[in-house]
């Protein structure tokens, strides 16, 4: 089955009602080319001045991981000013159920995700998207977003499965994936971003709870 993904924006809906606290978190201390003045990762739900910086690092984090997988045309347009108006749009008057948490160093981002609560009737809550700069890779971030993710998940919809849908050829993150409780449902070929085909496996947890407490 041939699935368009679109980086159109979605629904918007009310502010969250339940906002988390933010959250410190001591780290190891980071690669070259981040800034980390003060020893802590702070975790937070995404503000709409966040905006820009997660829209620069997902076009970013895109055009350096699907180059030879989606179309040249489409990663060297003029991705990050599409993806700075899906994020103000996305933050600007978020959905209920959207949640997108930021990792920051003082006032560099290190990484973001975003979730959307019971997002299909089959295969239930989205991880829509995860992105950690370059030089904080390997860390804990990536897993740390991903364990928030499924706390405020399974804070509202625990009783849904949770999926995402990642290339066949990040074999990175799928193995992230897998070590975070998840397994591949399915793998299939689908129309993506820019009309280019691609290879897209399905990566399932059958319960919130479980990518919390990996
Ligand atoms: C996939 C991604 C989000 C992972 O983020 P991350 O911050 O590196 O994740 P973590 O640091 O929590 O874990 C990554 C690995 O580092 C290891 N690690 C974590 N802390 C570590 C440390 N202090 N020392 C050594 N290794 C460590 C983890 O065990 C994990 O190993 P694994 O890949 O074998 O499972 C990141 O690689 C990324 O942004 N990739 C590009 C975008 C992308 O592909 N997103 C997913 C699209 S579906």
């Amino acid at each position: 089955m041939r699935r368009r993904h679109s980086v159109a924006r979605r629904g918007f809906g009310d502010r969250l009602t339940q906002p988390l606290q933010p959250t410190r978190t001591k780290t190891a201390r980071l690669k070259g080319g981040v800034r980390q003045q003060s020893g802590v990762i702070e975790y937070r739900q995404a503000r709409l001045s966040d905006a820009q910086a997660i829209g620069l690092l997902h076009a970013r984090s895109f055009r350096e991981n699907v180059r030879g997988e989606f179309t040249d045309a489409f990663l060297d347009a003029d991705l990050p000013a599409e993806l700075l108006q899906l994020w103000q749009g996305r933050l600007d008057r978020p959905p209920e159920n959207q949640f997108v948490q930021v990792a920051l160093d003082d006032a560099n981002l290190l990484g973001f995700v975003c979730a959307y609560g019971a997002h299909d009737s089959q295969w239930g809550s989205l991880i829509d998207n995860l992105h950690v700069v370059h030089s904080a890779r390997k860390t804990g971030v990536g897993s740390s977003l991903m364990k928030q993710a499924g706390a405020w998940i399974t804070s509202r919809y625990s009783d849904m499965a949770v999926y995402l849908l990642v290339l066949e050829s990040n074999s990175v993150a799928r193995r992230f994936y897998e070590r975070l409780g998840a397994r591949n449902a399915e793998t299939s070929t689908m129309e993506t971003h820019g009309g280019a085909v691609v290879r897209s496996c399905r990566y399932t947890w059958p319960r919130p709870q479980r990518m919390s407490a990996a």
